[in-house]
């Protein structure tokens, strides 16, 4: 299979999700943001009443998860789940069940199959370290927890949300810790990906160095 992917990875508001779009809509790719899987299984799981911790029965909810990305939103079967998945109640509950070896074991094939011609751009933790290790390119975004911080305070306020900069840090740096302490598929950089540290760095500029790695693994 020769379908090119662009592998995104990093931490929670580095700025991957607006460069790997904006990417995979320069190039007319496809896109994946496998977080929103994650995010879906973890509030199934909460609709269920399934504990996050339960491994088994979070996976059972995995494998048929009614996920679908249709007219630009997310849906849950029939239900429009766009902003309930953005929850920061959801968000930490798909780090927890991302940490679950089954989980992650289930939503795999699910990643792949959007694999489909022309390309792919895959934005999140693993995609170039577990789920697409074959990726043509491979980029590593990072930012300090304080810059990513921020990031989000904004985007809530923005949204006519509520928000305390200080526990978004602190949840931030508890949401890192997890995700890189995790025995499967940890968040790291791949071997051959290239760092991008978008501390000081504006989105165009990021979504200009990405282009230019491809051109040059292409
Ligand atoms: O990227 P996003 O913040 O939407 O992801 C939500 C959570 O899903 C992350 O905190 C991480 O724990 C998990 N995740 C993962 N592997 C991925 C994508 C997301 O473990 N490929």
């Amino acid at each position: 299979m020769n379908i090119p992917v662009i592998a995104i990875d990093g931490p929670s508001a580095s700025g991957k999700g607006t460069v790997a779009e904006r990417v995979a809509a320069t190039l007319g790719f496809h896109f994946l943001d496998s977080g929103a899987l994650y995010r879906l299984t973890a509030l199934s799981a909460m609709k269920h009443g399934v504990a996050l911790d339960d491994e088994a029965g979070v996976a059972a909810l995995a494998v048929k998860l009614p996920a679908s990305f249709r007219d630009g939103a997310v849906w849950l079967a029939e239900e429009n789940v766009t902003d309930a998945i953005r929850a920061e109640a959801v968000g930490d509950g798909a780090s927890k069940v991302a940490a679950l070896p089954a989980v992650r074991a289930a939503l795999l094939d699910r990643q792949r199959a959007y694999r489909q011609a022309p390309g792919l751009v895959a934005d999140g933790r693993d995609m170039g370290t577990v789920v697409f290790p074959d990726a043509v390119a491979k980029v590593f975004l990072t930012a300090s927890a304080e810059a990513r911080a921020e990031r989000r305070y904004k985007q809530l306020i923005e949204k006519g949300n509520s928000a305390n900069l200080a526990a978004l840090v602190a949840d931030m740096q508890a949401r890192d810790a997890r995700d890189t302490a995790r025995a499967v598929a940890p968040l790291k950089p791949a071997a051959d990906a290239l760092l991008l540290d978008t501390t000081h760095m504006g989105i165009e500029t990021a979504v200009q160095k990405v282009l230019a790695h491809y051109d040059l693994c292409k």
